[in-house]
């Protein structure tokens, strides 16, 4: 569903630095800016320049990056991101619960609606289209995601899979 996300089959080398990143941080930390209201990590992003495919992505586009901390048993209702223009994802391999992060195509307000949802493969990256309506549910389990975004004043969500799909195409790396 490259039209909504593109799944890169590209391992992070740095997984586990992010990962001990979120299990040592201490709760207070972890903010909740407005107005996403997302408990949020906010780190020293030179540290992603040490994973090679950030590297070279972020030398052709200006991210920022954050952790987020997604709680147990919280929704995030139906929108598109106004601050960013799309996201690289990657889920943390940390104690995976169940968890649900759809797309539409459709305005979500009529009685149905098609959905399509991301089954993250932890420690992969992924690129979202955040320009299209998405929404999360998340059940039994925290969950932490490392977003780097693509800000709103950065290119469109197909420029950056032209080059996400360039890069990954590139060499195989993990
Ligand atoms: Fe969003």
């Amino acid at each position: 569903m490259d039209k909504f996300f593109y799944q890169t089959s590209i391992k992070s080398s740095i997984h586990d630095t992010l990962k001990e990143m979120c299990i040592s941080a201490s709760n207070e930390s972890w903010l909740a800016p407005t107005p996403i209201n997302i408990p949020t990590l906010y780190f020293d992003e030179s540290i992603l320049l040490q994973d090679e495919f950030l590297s070279e992505f972020m030398s052709k586009v200006v991210t920022k990056s954050v952790l987020f901390r997604l709680l147990p048993n919280i929704g995030y209702g139906w929108h598109v991101d106004r601050r960013r223009q799309c996201v690289i994802n990657m889920l943390i391999n940390v104690d995976i619960g169940t968890s649900y992060c759809l797309f539409t195509d459709k305005k979500p307000e009529i009685e149905s609606f098609p959905i399509y949802s991301i089954n993250y493969i932890p420690e992969y990256y992924y690129l979202l289209n955040t320009k299209e309506f998405h929404s999360i549910y998340n059940l039994d389990k925290p969950r932490y995601i490392l977003s780097i975004g693509i800000m709103q004043d950065g290119p469109i969500y197909s420029d950056v899979l032209e080059i996400v799909k360039e890069l990954s195409e590139k060499r195989s790396w993990g």
